[in-house]
């Protein structure tokens, strides 16, 4: 098999980023750097990938996690805040999340160590839908609602098309929570569009990533995909 496809079928990213980081020396195969993706492995060889040794055939885990607020959900971060890694250690996988969510913000969050699914989820091209509750400052009017479906200036750039309900209004307390529908995603993207309207996010949720929902899940707990999701996963992205 080719290195590039051994270390994608491993997990450890998609075939693309395989590629450059065997360029960029970061592979060895029994002890030697490899700079070529196509150079072929068989069973028995060593691959290691910064000094870790990778296996391939490595059982694939999909987790879905419903993150709450306060953790970071990269698997390392460098100023030792608490990180989505800590919620699901009993896994014994190197899992990562697909895609981010703020710190602040909870919700599902897909955990994997499938490397070209991961890749093809989050990627802008595949339009994966995801579903955000905001509970979101004052009351926008429908003009406003129109024009956050319709895109606003994002840094520059014009937000796509997204489909914008509102849920529920307290007068009191002067918010509202709308449902917002996105088909890219951007860093920071329904606070940044929350923001143009004049209307600041105050807490976020994402309600469903690709399909999947949290359900009962608790805040901080996981649960494994059915054989029925994967395949949706699968088929939503084209494999
Ligand atoms: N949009 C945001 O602003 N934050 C998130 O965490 C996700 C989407």
């Amino acid at each position: 098999m080719r290195l590039a496809k051994y270390l994608a079928k491993a997990g450890v990213s998609s075939r693309r980023r395989a590629e450059s980081m065997i360029r960029e020396g970061m592979v060895k195969v029994n002890g030697l750097v490899v700079e070529q993706p196509q150079v072929k492995v068989e069973a028995g060889d060593s691959v290691t990938v910064n000094g870790k040794l990778v296996k391939c055939f490595e059982k694939k885990h999909y987790i879905l996690l419903n993150k709450p607020p306060g953790y970071i959900s990269t698997v390392h971060d460098t100023h030792r805040r608490p990180t989505v890694m800590s919620m699901v250690e009993d896994v014994d996988a190197r899992l990562y999340p697909v895609g981010r969510l703020d710190a602040d913000t909870s919700g599902v969050l897909l955990m994997t160590n499938d490397g070209e699914l991961a890749y093809r989820l989050t990627h802008p091209s595949f339009q994966v839908k995801k579903i955000y509750h905001a509970r979101v400052k004052g009351l926008p009017n429908r003009k406003k609602l129109k024009q956050l479906s319709e895109g606003v200036n994002i840094g520059g750039e014009r937000s796509a098309r997204a489909s914008v309900r509102l849920l529920n209004v307290s007068v009191e307390n002067n918010t509202a929570l709308l449902e917002i529908t996105l088909s890219e995603g951007r860093k920071r993207q329904v606070k940044k569009m929350c923001e143009a309207i004049n209307h600041p996010v105050l807490k976020l949720h994402r309600e469903r990533f690709a399909g999947l929902s949290s359900g009962d899940l608790l805040e901080g707990s996981y649960r494994v995909l059915t054989e029925k999701e994967i395949k949706n996963l699968y088929r939503l992205v084209g494999l």
